[in-house]
């Protein structure tokens, strides 16, 4: 319609005016929702055509298209803005379309894709996953299945920081009170059991340096000469010289962690096309940094450590080498981006990471911009805000974190809690009811964290989340379920739908506000993707099932006795479930078909 309403203006301009204007210079969109209409022309442009006031213009452009474009039944206009009114049948004939539309997606197609690395989870494996991680993986995992939709060439991708000193707390703690534990010998899950040891290690450390204190040694100087740290600062150099009793531990350790992120993982029902692991990229990133000192790019301080002076872009001075040559966080994403860059040969990386980390990205960039990267450019710090429960801060040092498996079952429970209470579940296998239990669960939290501004700072309110009536996960799914209901109840009853009698319905103001509706998915798919947002997915969703729920309140489909009537309505409730599904899809929430 957008086109043709632009064709139509074009063809009115040259009419009533005598002047040529290029169709794509017709800026037409969706009329705002404070506005009466469907479509709005933005008439400002076409004044130094008219040469008259944009009220005057309007005014004369909507008669034309009145007179000339079918489809048009009214208009209105607001200063220099024409909001056009379709007519219904105009929207029946575009839900016939839409109806037998095979993919979805086609609108949404960008016309020059690009490659995109979408870069999300990236944990230290030094403990296990939590819930801000929840965040950034469903973030993550969102984006990417946006930018595929759009048509882009996108790549899912993790960094696992598996080395420094984080990783060798763990391990020093586990060689000192571990007596050989293992995940098969203790039946902790392998990244619970090395977060053990962090927490362990922590605690022995903070005993030390109290120790120290209460000796008179000042507080900076004990925790940096407490013994504990010492041997742990040894053992990491130790790791980067290749001592292969080290190294074998710390194998064996980050294999422990890896089989338990894999589980959560897979159970929070995200993966990547492509790990980067730290241990293999910081060596690069310390070449990289030596070739750009040698060209005077960067600079070498009187201690041996090498620093970028960045004050010239508004930055800081950044260390990139420590005094005693060993690679510091920033070090290893230089060779990690590089790394990417002659894999992939990316447009654009996109690092789903914190807001915490605002600064490093910017450093980041400038790094490699001064070492001449100019692809660096395309780098993109995807900043999200901090999630909490509403019981306090989450804290990731002492053990007091909200743990991602943990939360992960709880929602399941409360899924089932919540399903029982309702009595909705008879006649269901023990197998189905266990599926259902998970879908919910999983919907209501993947769903509350992805409905809100990723930049803003959220509480995860796990009661809230697995409301059945509010703006919540279940509740979509419910609605969905219902509808899946409707249609085979129609398929034991042999009622067949025929989109062929669409035409021949005269719908019903709800039911032209829900093609309406449907109508927005493909602007709102592509909103999502541009602005990097699946909140606006998630919100859309909810506002498609609130008025399917009040219509389906107000009206029976199959009850209703007009054949043509009846036909219209099974299949824009069948066509509302399928959007449902896809767009839940994007945010990576499953649909059970009933509930
Ligand atoms: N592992 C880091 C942390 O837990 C986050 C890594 C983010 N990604 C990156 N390319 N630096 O803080």
């Amino acid at each position: 319609m957008e086109i043709i309403i632009q064709k139509k203006v074009s063809e009115a301009v040259k009419t009533l005016y005598g002047k040529d204007i290029d169709i794509n210079h017709v800026q037409v969109e969706e009329t705002r929702k404070d506005f009466e209409g469907d479509f709005t022309i933005i008439v400002y442009p076409l004044i130094k055509c008219s040469k008259n006031t944009p009220e005057k213009t309007a005014e004369e452009i909507g008669q034309y298209l009145i007179k000339n474009l079918q489809g048009v039944s009214g208009f209105n206009v607001i200063k220099g803005f024409l909001n056009l009114n379709i007519a219904d049948n105009w929207w029946v004939k575009f839900f016939k379309e839409f109806s037998l539309q095979g993919n979805l997606f086609e609108p949404c197609k960008v016309k020059n894709p690009e490659t995109i690395m979408v870069e999300y989870s990236s944990p230290n494996t030094n403990k296990p996953l939590h819930l801000g991680h929840i965040r950034n993986n469903l973030l993550g995992f969102s984006l990417y299945h946006l930018l595929k939709s759009c048509g882009h060439n996108a790549i899912k991708t993790n960094i696992v920081n598996d080395r420094g000193i984080h990783i060798c707390k763990s391990m020093l703690a586990w060689v000192k009170f571990g007596n050989g534990e293992t995940p098969a010998s203790s039946g902790i899950k392998g990244d619970h059991l090395v977060g053990k040891y962090y927490v362990m290690f922590e605690n022995a450390y903070k005993a030390e340096v109290d120790n120290l204190v209460s000796k008179g040694i000042d507080e900076e100087t004990a925790r940096q000469t407490a013994p504990l740290m010492l041997e742990a600062r040894d053992m990491l150099r130790k790791w980067e010289a290749g001592d292969r009793e080290v190294v074998n531990i710390w194998r064996m350790m980050n294999k422990w962690v890896y089989e338990g992120f894999d589980e959560t993982y897979k159970k929070l029902g995200v993966d990547f096309d492509r790990i980067y692991y730290e241990s293999e990229t910081y060596k690069d990133g310390k070449e990289l940094v030596m070739k750009a000192l040698n060209k005077g790019l960067l600079y070498k301080r009187d201690d041996g450590s090498v620093w970028a002076d960045l004050t010239g872009e508004g930055l800081d001075q950044k260390v990139l080498l420590r005094s005693d040559g060993t690679a510091v966080y920033i070090t290893q994403d230089i060779g990690t981006a590089v790394a990417r860059q002659n894999d992939y040969k990316f447009d654009k990386c996109i690092y789903v990471v914190g807001n915490e980390q605002n600064y490093h990205f910017q450093v980041l960039k400038a790094i490699l911009k001064k070492m001449g990267f100019n692809w660096a450019d395309g780098l993109i710090h995807f900043s999200y805000g901090m999630v909490e429960l509403p019981e306090g801060k989450m804290k990731s040092r002492e053990g007091t974190v909200v743990d991602a498996d943990d939360l992960i079952e709880e929602m399941i429970q409360t899924a089932r809690e919540v399903s029982l209470e309702l009595g909705k579940l008879e006649g269901f296998t023990q197998t189905e009811k266990k599926e259902i239990f998970r879908k919910v669960g999983l919907g209501a939290l993947k769903y509350f964290i992805l409905k809100v501004d990723p930049k803003k700072n959220m509480l995860f309110n796990p009661a809230e989340s697995i409301d059945f009536n509010g703006n919540t996960g279940p509740f979509i799914q419910y609605t969905y379920a219902r509808i899946k209901s409707v249609m085979r109840k129609a398929a034991q009853n042999s009622i067949v739908s025929d989109p062929k009698l669409l035409e021949l319905a005269i719908p019903n103001a709800k039911e032209i506000n829900l093609i309406k509706i449907l109508r927005r998915f493909a602007t709102v798919v592509s909103e999502a993707a541009k602005s990097y947002n699946p909140s606006l997915i998630a919100n859309y969703c909810y506002e498609l099932a609130r008025e399917f729920n009040q219509y389906y309140h107000d009206y029976t489909i199959l009850g209703e006795k007009d054949e043509i009537i009846r036909n219209f309505r099974l299949l824009l409730s069948e066509r509302i479930s399928y959007v449902l599904n896809e767009a839940m899809w994007l945010l990576g929430i499953e649909m059970p078909e009933r509930m």
